[in-house]
């Protein structure tokens, strides 16, 4: 049987040197797990757009709906900032999203306790914090039509259209239910039923799946606004949430803020599963390209190691190695070694990208 294969997309900014510290530890698998994959590596967001004039070329889009999985590092920067809409780095990104149909974006915000200080709330409501935000990640206001700038009279309009089909919110509700059977079995679901058609059905379609086939896992229902003022009440209620693209795309950046450094989160995007029965994937760091300390070795690898992990979880069935990889890297931050972003606290040891991937082979080493 062939090895599983990696497509690995560094992007933009910080994140070539974030992926390389990733290869080390794919590396490391190989040698010493005897879990082989085959790697290859392409261009996307402005490195593709330096080279082909496209964010994403065609044959690389090609590509990343043929791998079992596809680690992207991170795109955009200045340089591109008076690029036309139609070509800007982030265009790569939701081009993939879009047409690899990753339509459930995962996004733990997970407290590592040795970081429990760097919250902005207080320690005991976020320390062993342990939450999944899942994002419906294809269509919504993100992707709706009509959609555009339009006159209207003597004056313009902007148009954004908040659409969903039941079958959009079934599938993303099922794939909640799916991953909180595997965690706390507890689901929120969050919209605006209040005051949006699209939140009325979203909420009857949630119940409608969990009453068929989720009975044994525990439904509650949110008004996201609500819901957002929970998870900076008291984050560690929830276990799953699930919501829409843009609802999602707020809380997860607020939850990430909870667990103190947005260089420690990992994402994962998945879709369909495909004729080997692995769900088309895409994982990457939640954090942006970070071009005020690119190629100075100040970049925090780890959100880019734990989403290597959620691939070994979510593509390649490897739960415990994936468990392995995250207790490497909770080994080196017990022992108090940071990057950049995560220096303040007395007595810890400052590192550089390189010296905290090698840290953490090294923990894994240590964990054989
Ligand atoms: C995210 C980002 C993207 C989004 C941008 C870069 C298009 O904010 O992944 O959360 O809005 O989805
Ligand atoms: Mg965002």
């Amino acid at each position: 049987m062939s090895n599983p294969s990696l497509l690995i997309l560094p992007g933009d900014g910080i994140g070539p040197e974030v992926m390389a510290e990733v290869r080390k530890v794919i590396t490391w698998y190989g040698d010493k797990r005897d879990l082989a994959f085959d790697v290859s590596e392409d261009l996307v967001g402005g490195a593709a757009y330096d080279v082909h004039g496209t964010p994403l070329h065609d044959d690389t889009m090609a590509r990343a709906q043929e791998v079992d999985a596809v680690l992207l590092g991170a795109v955009g920067g200045p340089k591109y900032d008076d690029l036309d809409f139609s070509i800007k780095p982030e265009r790569g990104l939701l081009r993939l999203r879009k047409e690899m149909d990753l339509f459930s974006n995962l996004r733990p915000a997970q407290c590592f306790d040795a970081l429990a200080d760097f919250s902005s709330l207080k320690k005991d409501v976020v320390a062993g914090l342990d939450m999944m935000i899942v994002r419906e990640l294809t269509s919504g206001v993100y992707f709706g039509e009509p959609r555009g700038i339009f006159k209207e009279g003597n004056e313009r309009v902007g148009i954004n259209t908040q659409r969903y089909t039941e079958s959009e919110i079934d599938r993303v509700a099922r794939s909640a239910f799916e991953l909180a059977r595997r965690r706390g079995n507890k689901v929120c679901s969050m919209e605006k039923a209040n005051v949006m058609e699209s939140g009325v059905l979203w909420r009857e379609i949630v119940q409608k799946v969990h009453d068929e086939d989720y009975q044994d896992v525990e439904l509650t229902h949110m008004y996201a606004d609500a819901g957002l003022m929970q998870i900076v009440r008291w984050p560690k209620q929830f276990d799953v949430i699930v919501t829409d693209n843009l609802f999602g795309d707020l809380l997860s950046d607020a939850a990430a803020m909870l667990t103190g450094s947005l260089g420690m989160l990992p994402s994962a995007s998945l879709g369909l599963p495909m004729d080997n029965g692995r769900p088309k994937a895409l994982y990457e760091p939640v954090h942006g390209s970070a071009p005020d300390i690119a190629g100075q070795g100040m970049a925090n690898p780890i959100a880019c190691i734990l989403s290597f992990a959620m691939a070994l979880r979510y593509s390649f069935d490897q739960g415990d190695e994936a468990e392995r990889l995250e207790q490497a890297v909770e080994k080196v931050l017990a022992d108090g070694l940071r990057t950049a972003d995560l220096l303040g606290e007395e007595g810890v040891t400052p590192v550089s990208t390189n010296e905290m991937g090698n840290a953490i082979v090294a923990a894994l080493d240590a964990s054989l």
